[in-house]
């Protein structure tokens, strides 16, 4: 039984909660997709822990992390994350897996991605070397986990990585080139250690499938960061739809049974971009504040703006959502009114689809409809116990998009969470 979740919005959905709340009911949890630029946020044990590479839910001693072909990872950051989540639960080596497939983001990576920022213009990237990493990859002059477990192989294809990206740094950047013998020994060393971690994910997770186990797709970032259907060039550079992990993991279509598509009941982008429905007055502060919507990779303070159901019916469409799970409600609660989008007008034409050059995003004009607000929230048990003003913010939500809200996310903790339909 297989369940995906993915973010509908530019990331930052609410993501981590959902699936820490889901993962009491998996036995595994896979990633497949980005890298260290996620940053999936859980309370555990009166703590926050921030997951940016292993799967969130490791943190449970009943979970199983795998970390798919399609991930783009970082040796560094592994081992730190591993040993920061060990603090908290005991070992979790022996409960995660690693692809031999995966592409190995170097040193070198994210020098050039802080070095390229001006190049594209200034897109805001996390700095994980999340995009070289994978153009290398694509352009198949990368290094991929296995290699790191062969000297030799490793020889040859670290050498063909760094005369290239040496090559960038000093004729474009004037920037000293990054030793062979340091990287060698590093990556070697980083080898061995992860040796017992190392597998083929694709086979296990077969079998793991006629086992009948539970298993969850953990996605990262969100459908408008997507490579191909996203707010190209502002986006990440991976598939983050649900069919991402399809490709990430080399499984078939059909082995996919739910697919929950993660919104919160506002908007917020980090980095640069069009964003239609963005608020430029107090309001968006007070968003800011309530909703502590500050980046949980880069620290930075996200731009915040009202729902965009036109996005978000994109979104839904884009990857078969069978569930919407709407989060933050709690930080609408106390304002006068909320607002929705329900259109565009673009050249004074009425659309209710975005536009699929993103340069036309950036001119379309929201019409809002206009919501009553809510008061706090206390302890619903069902549906009917949430203010009647959020409830008719959820049905509209739900008939706009032709899909159902099954969790309803009003608070940080991970008790916050009403499971409804
Ligand atoms: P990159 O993925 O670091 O290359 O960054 C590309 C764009 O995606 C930038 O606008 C980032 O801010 C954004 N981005 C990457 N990862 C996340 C995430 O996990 N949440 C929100 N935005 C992200």
């Amino acid at each position: 039984m297989i369940t995906v979740v993915i973010g509908l919005q530019w990331g930052d959905e609410g993501k981590g909660k959902i699936i820490d709340h889901l993962s009491n009911q998996y036995d595994i949890v896979v990633r497949f997709q980005g890298g260290a630029n996620a940053g999936h946020t859980v309370y555990y044990k009166d703590q926050t822990l921030i997951f940016h590479l292993l799967p969130t839910g490791i943190q449970h001693e009943n979970i199983m992390g795998v970390i798919g072909p399609g991930v783009a990872l970082d040796p560094e950051q592994l081992l730190h994350e591993i040993k920061q989540t060990e603090e908290f639960s005991g070992s979790v080596r022996e409960r995660i897996l690693i692809d031999p497939r995966c592409p190995v983001v170097l040193p070198v990576h994210k020098a050039i991605d802080g070095w390229e920022e001006e190049l594209k213009g200034g897109i805001g990237t996390t700095k994980r070397g999340i995009g070289p990493a994978y153009r290398d990859h694509y352009a198949r002059i990368g290094i991929r986990v296995g290699d790191t477990l062969d000297p030799d192989q490793l020889k040859k294809r670290l050498k063909l990585t760094l005369e290239f990206n040496n090559q960038i740094l000093g004729a474009r950047y004037g920037k000293p080139p990054f030793l062979f013998d340091k990287l060698y020994t590093e990556l070697l060393e980083w080898g061995k250690t992860i040796t017992p971690l190392v597998r083929d994910t694709h086979t296990y997770l077969l079998e793991q499938l006629k086992n009948r186990k539970y298993i969850l797709f953990e996605g990262a970032q969100g459908t408008l960061l997507d490579i191909v259907f996203g707010t190209y060039p502002f986006v990440t550079s991976s598939h983050t739809l649900s069919s991402g992990a399809l490709v990430g993991l080399g499984l078939p279509p059909q082995s996919i049974n739910q697919i929950i598509g993660v919104t919160k009941a506002y908007t917020t982008r980090v980095g640069k971009g069009p964003f239609p429905t963005e608020i430029h007055d107090n309001t968006a502060q007070r968003i800011r504040e309530q909703g502590n919507e500050y980046g949980a990779t880069t620290g930075r303070p996200r731009r915040c703006g009202w729902l965009d159901l036109i996005l978000l019916k994109y979104a839904v469409s884009l990857n078969g959502v069978t569930s919407i799970a709407l989060t933050k409600v709690d930080v609408l609660s106390g304002f006068q009114s909320v607002k929705v989008a329900t259109e565009y007008k673009l050249n004074s034409k009425s659309i209710k689809y975005p536009p699929a050059y993103t340069s036309h995003l950036e001119h379309v004009k929201p019409v809002y409809k206009e919501f009553t607000g809510w008061s706090e929230i206390s302890n619903p048990d069902s549906l009917n116990d949430l203010p009647r003003e959020l409830i008719q913010f959820i049905r509209f939500i739900e008939n706009y998009t032709e899909t159902k809200v099954g969790y309803i996310s009003y608070g940080i903790k991970s008790e916050e969470i009403l499971k409804v339909g």
